[in-house]
């Protein structure tokens, strides 16, 4: 959800977008003279401006470079009519994000505006990731003490053991140029880290490109990575240039590597190893000085053992691994992330909530997390749109698990006051068994393949608990 401002003296253009801006969930404002446009955006701030270049009174141009004085995080969007396209091209000299030239299908018009948004995002993201390094820096330079520093990356937190040695390894890695390995389960904060090692390394003014390598097809993703040069397939009309080269100097982010194809594979051990590359349908061979990170939600030994992942590739990459812990093993984290979510997602929200009770905390560390914190987050953020008070209370909380399909039921976790393991362990078969015979349409023959039991054994089981089909 962004706030998007609008500014077109054509009533009918402005009302049409604003409803299609609306109807994706964004907060929009309208204006149909730049001086009004102005004027709401001193008074309301904006994410982003979607301004016509053409209008009465003050025109586009003007109302862009005033954003770009006055307002430096927020983005300018401009249309433009057809035939102007000179038009178009100053204003993106003068710093418009993009431009968009009538007429344009709707669907168009919301690519370009998520895009955009997400754009901005990312540069926020990194901004803020910079800015605290720098003080990290001079933090660095002025300790004296040989103790192992904590960074204190703003935007990654955790208070948790496995979290603090999380940091440490951050920390060290980044001073060096050594290939990163990162695992975790989905949502666990991989790219963060990732972004966080890059920010704190000597590479941090140069770039990071984050490749996900489970989105492209293969041969999609050969050249993303290593680039084409013209004609080397149907549809290579122009030369272009891979992520690697993008990233030169800098640092290149390979997510969900576990999936990438095995001839793929062999180009990416090459680079590691060589240092070089060729451009698909290329010869000439390219030096490239980039860093590599890479990611997935595998663990270490499902990587190679059998999985169609090269070893070679993998002890490429697994130079300097560093596991995220899912959630459900560092619950102690849980208090200062639903803080952290709630500073940087209230005014977003525009929620009133300042606080967390206990008794919101106890509920929100009895679930699983299947998710971790990614779900975490959206599961604060849906509560900070929910409530109505300064204090978030249990109540206030949405159901969670809805949407993994899960359950409330608290995963068993060992205190030091013990548990009784016979009885954790027969709730959850009692659990899985009637989840079976559900999804199988009560058929038990169907539930027994499901749970990988012999129909003897599935009926002696359902006996035991006194379930009927
Ligand atoms: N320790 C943390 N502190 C603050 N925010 C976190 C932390 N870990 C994760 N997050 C947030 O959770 C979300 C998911 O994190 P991220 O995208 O880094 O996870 P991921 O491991 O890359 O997940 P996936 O495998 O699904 O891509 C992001 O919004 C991120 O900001
Ligand atoms: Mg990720």
């Amino acid at each position: 959800m962004a706030r998007i401002l609008i500014i077109d003296d054509h009533d009918s253009m402005r009302e049409g977008l604003e409803l299609l801006l609306r109807r994706r969930g964004h907060r929009t404002a309208a204006a149909d003279g730049g001086a009004r446009g102005l004027e709401l955006l001193e008074e309301l701030g904006a994410d982003l401006v979607i301004t016509d270049l053409k209008m009465a009174r003050m025109d586009g141009i003007e109302v862009l470079q005033r954003v770009r004085e006055r307002f430096p995080t927020t983005e300018v969007l401009v249309i433009t009519a057809y035939g102007t396209i000179e038009k178009a091209v100053e204003a993106m000299k003068l710093g418009a994000a993009d431009f968009l030239t009538k007429p344009f299908s709707s669907e168009e018009f919301a690519v370009k505006v998520e895009r955009l948004l997400q754009q901005r995002e990312e540069r926020e993201r990194l901004r803020l990731e910079n800015r605290t390094l720098r003080v990290e820096n001079t933090y660095l330079r002025e300790e004296t003490a040989a103790e192992p520093v904590v960074p204190r990356y703003s935007e990654i937190v955790g208070e948790s053991s496995a979290m603090q040695e999380v940091f440490r390894w951050i920390d060290r890695v980044a001073r060096s140029d050594s290939t990163v390995m990162i695992y975790g389960e989905s949502g666990t904060g991989k790219e963060l880290v990732a972004r966080a090692i890059h920010a704190g390394s000597p590479r941090a003014g140069g770039p990071f490109v984050r490749v996900n390598c489970g989105a492209l097809s293969e041969s999609l993703l050969d050249s993303e990575l290593f680039g084409h040069e013209k004609g080397a397939f149907t549809g290579a009309e122009r030369k272009r240039r891979g992520r690697f080269e993008l990233a030169n100097e800098g640092t290149l982010f390979l997510d969900e590597i576990a999936t990438v194809a095995q001839p793929t594979q062999v180009r990416l051990l090459r680079v590691l190893q060589e240092r070089e590359l060729e451009r698909v349908g290329g010869e000439a061979t390219i030096p490239v000085n980039v860093r590599i990170i890479a990611a997935t939600n595998q663990p270490a030994d499902e990587l190679v053992s059998g999985n169609g992942f090269r070893e070679d590739l993998f002890y490429r990459l697994h130079v300097v691994p560093i596991t995220l812990p899912p959630l459900r093993q560092r619950r102690d984290d849980i208090p200062i992330l639903v803080r952290h979510f709630i500073e940087k997602l209230r005014e977003r929200t525009c929620s009133p909530v300042r606080s967390v009770t206990d008794g919101a905390l106890d509920r929100l560390a009895e679930y699983s997390w299947p998710g971790n914190v990614r779900e975490l987050e959206n599961v604060v953020e849906r509560a900070l749109v929910l409530a109505e008070k300064e204090e978030l209370d249990a109540d206030d909380l949405p159901p969670m698990g809805e949407a993994n399909g899960g359950t409330l039921r608290p995963e068993p976790v060992l205190t030091s006051d013990g548990l009784d393991l016979n009885e954790v362990v027969e709730g959850m078969e009692e659990r899985l068994l009637r989840q079976a015979l559900d999804q199988a349409g009560g058929v038990k023959a169907e539930a027994a393949r499901l749970l990988g039991l012999k129909p003897s054994a599935l009926y002696y089981k359902l006996e035991k608990y006194g379930i009927e089909a």
